[in-house]
């Protein structure tokens, strides 16, 4: 995208400015992805990713767009939320830019066109990895079932799945993170997954128990890797204006807690499973960092909002370079070296 464009998006309203941004990705001519620096080949999950910096989870809600993201140097796209039936999530605003924080407050609530009609638009292609975050229905009678339901579609045209029991803006929704909720929700999911590697994406909101218990439930269920985190409810010290807006907060200000939260579970997990790191990330020494904190992945969003869309390649670029300077020869042999 040219600079002019990105300066216009700024006068937009946040939610209008993603969707001019969607629709500008759609005509974009389909390049194939960039060719990745091999030393950022890294494979988790029985899956080769080509760099280990992903897009997260909200930007490309309906399967839109995840080719051209890809030909933009991300190394994954995960599209989602879906849920079984489309939804028009919470009313507007919903999303406001907090500029001087380099943050975002979102209460979109799983606005989603739906698994069938976003499903259609992904494959496995060996082009590119894709994977797909489930949700339940907001006036769901059974989450549980809509999960299920979730995992099974998705499962069977994704790279990966992932269970996204974390978003703070569907009420109730994080109580599935908990006890017995927890353990029948991952045994439903498991049972839906057949051969497709299954991610559950939790809270930066958890205090040590919670971790423990999620760690535990998540081992024993066979669950291929943990995504930490999603956005927080917590407000750290903000100095924009719409600071006080209620929903989660995503950004800079989230990176210090998402870190803390990292090392949490790389301890309750002691590295019997992979992490994936997402919360504030906005360069390559963050992205090296949360990797020798444990993380085999990486991902982004908020700051494709304020550094543009070079900065997947960015961030790429330079972790390659510090991994290369500290004498890794892989990002694997890198990841949790303290
Ligand atoms: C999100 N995020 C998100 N996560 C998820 O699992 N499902 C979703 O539908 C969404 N939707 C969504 C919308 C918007 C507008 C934002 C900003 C974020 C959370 C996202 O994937 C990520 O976990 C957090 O935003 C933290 O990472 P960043 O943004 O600080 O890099």
């Amino acid at each position: 995208m040219t600079f002019p464009l990105r300066r216009a998006l700024w006068l937009l309203d946040a939610e209008r400015a993603h969707r001019l941004t969607v629709a500008a990705l759609r005509l974009m001519p389909l390049r194939a992805p960039p060719a990745a620096d091999p030393i950022l080949s890294t494979e988790i999950a029985g899956l080769r990713f080509p760099t280990p910096v992903g897009l997260a989870a909200g930007f490309d809600k309906d399967a839109q767009v995840w080719r051209e993201l890809l030909s933009l140097g991300f190394g994954f796209v995960e599209v989602g939320t879906l849920t079984p039936l489309p939804q028009p999530g919470n009313p507007r605003p919903r999303l406001f830019r907090l500029p001087a924080d380099e943050a975002v407050i979102n209460r979109m609530g799983f606005n989603n066109g739906g698994l069938a009609a976003a499903l259609p638009r992904l494959r496995r292609d060996g082009r590119g990895l894709v994977g797909a975050n489930v949700g339940a229905n907001k006036e769901s009678a059974d989450r549980i079932a809509d999960y299920a339901a979730g995992v099974r579609a998705a499962a069977a045209v994704a790279d990966y799945v992932t269970v996204n029991i974390s978003s703070p803006n569907t009420p109730g929704l994080r109580d599935l993170q908990y006890g017995a909720a927890l353990r029948d929700l991952l045994a439903a999911a498991v049972a839906e997954r057949g051969a497709t590697p299954l991610f559950l994406k939790v809270a930066p909101d958890l205090d040590p128990a919670q971790v423990d218990d999620i760690a535990r439930a998540a081992v024993d269920a066979r669950v291929d890797a943990l995504i930490v985190a999603n956005t927080t409810v917590a407000r750290p010290a903000l100095r924009s204006p719409h600071a006080d807006e209620a929903g989660g907060l995503s950004g800079k200000p989230l990176a210090p807690l998402a870190l803390v939260r990292l090392q949490d579970f790389r301890r309750a997990t002691g590295g019997a499973l992979p992490l994936i790191a997402v919360g504030g990330l906005d360069s390559g020494a963050a992205a090296y960092a949360r990797i020798r904190a444990g993380a085999s992945l990486v991902q982004l969003y908020t700051a494709l909002v304020f550094h543009g869309p070079g900065l997947a390649l960015r961030i790429a670029r330079d972790l390659a370079v510090l991994l290369r300077r500290d004498g890794f020869t892989s990002v694997g042999e890198a990841v949790g070296a303290g």
